[in-house]
């Protein structure tokens, strides 16, 4: 049997787990996916002692190694190299390869509702880990990038790294967020993002978007996937813009896992099904 984990400080409740578990019984493959509590000062050994053995295929990563680990790593796949975090890693003979699926999954996800970005005007909040990964895409695909975060320093270092990138190919700006900010940002935008955790449970009241800024012929984004209708989906759905969910992202990136970890073709709605039913309803 090969084995794939997750490695995390705390993991007791994983998506990744009831998606790539799903799929490995569909496909009736010899894999299990387990969850390893991985404390900061444990982290080196075990990915020394335990990620090499040969029945270990690889793992997920997730907070707070996504950085930390880089350096017990013998390689980087190109975008986990750029974004400087890893979400993914394959055990090939001993050698360990990082990768991150995060930029394939927004990838996907806004792309099935928007088609080709170039020429697109973005706005995203949040400056973050997951604005990271979802700003390079946009950076690197979009005509501009507009980054509002609460912490103004932040999305300023994000813009200016962002923007040095080789693959940048949009003007990249940064403001404070404010709901002046943001109403201007809005005014000529044509998809919005949501970076941050606002909106997630237990906070599911709140927004970070005034619903009177939201308008048809916007395509609203929303990176937290549980609850799997935000409450800015949900305005962003009453104000007639185009949504794409969290739950998207979640499982394309993880299908991109399982492609990597297997070397088969993810069923992807199989691992959409499990991971909405885990998280109570259908959203996708
Ligand atoms: N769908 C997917 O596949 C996927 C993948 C990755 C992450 N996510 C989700 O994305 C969200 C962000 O994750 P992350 O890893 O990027 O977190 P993170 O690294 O902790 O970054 C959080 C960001 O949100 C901002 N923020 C936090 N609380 C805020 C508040 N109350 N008001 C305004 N801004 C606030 C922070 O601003 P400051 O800089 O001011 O602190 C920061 O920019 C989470 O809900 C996560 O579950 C989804």
């Amino acid at each position: 049997m090969r084995v794939c984990y997750l490695l995390g400080h705390p993991v007791s409740h994983s998506m990744s787990a009831v998606m790539q578990n799903a799929a490995f019984k569909e496909l009736d493959l010899d894999y299990v996916y387990k969850l390893r509590d991985v404390k900061p000062d444990e982290l080196g050994e075990c990915v020394n002692c335990l990620l090499r053995e040969p029945q270990v295929r690889g793992a997920n990563v997730t907070i707070p190694h996504k950085v930390s680990i880089i350096e017990f790593l013998d390689e980087l796949d190109g975008d986990a190299s750029i974004i400087g975090a890893v979400n993914t890693i394959v055990n090939k003979d001993g050698h360990l390869t990082g990768y991150n699926t995060d930029v394939t999954g927004v990838k996907r996800a806004l792309g099935e509702k928007y088609g080709d970005l170039a020429g697109a005007k973005t706005v995203m909040i949040g400056a973050g880990g997951a604005a990271k990964a979802i700003g390079y895409h946009l950076s690197s695909s979009c005509k501009k990038l507009r980054i509002l975060n609460r912490t103004p320093k932040r999305a300023a270092k994000l813009a200016e790294y962002l923007s040095g990138l080789a693959e940048c190919s949009a003007t990249v700006s940064a403001s404070p967020l404010s709901r002046g900010n943001m109403a201007e940002a809005l005014e000529d935008a044509d998809i919005l993002v949501n970076a941050t955790p606002v909106g997630m449970i237990p906070g599911i009241d709140e927004t970070p978007v005034d619903s009177d800024l939201l308008r048809p012929g916007l395509v609203v984004f929303d990176a937290v996937y549980n609850p799997l209708r935000t409450r800015l989906i949900r305005e962003a759905e009453e104000a007639g813009a185009t949504t794409v969910t969290g739950l998207s992202m979640l499982v394309y990136q993880g299908a991109e896992v399982f492609g990597l970890w297997t070397g088969r073709d993810a069923p992807e709605n199989l691992m959409a099904r499990a991971a909405s039913e885990a998280l109570g309803g259908a959203a996708r």
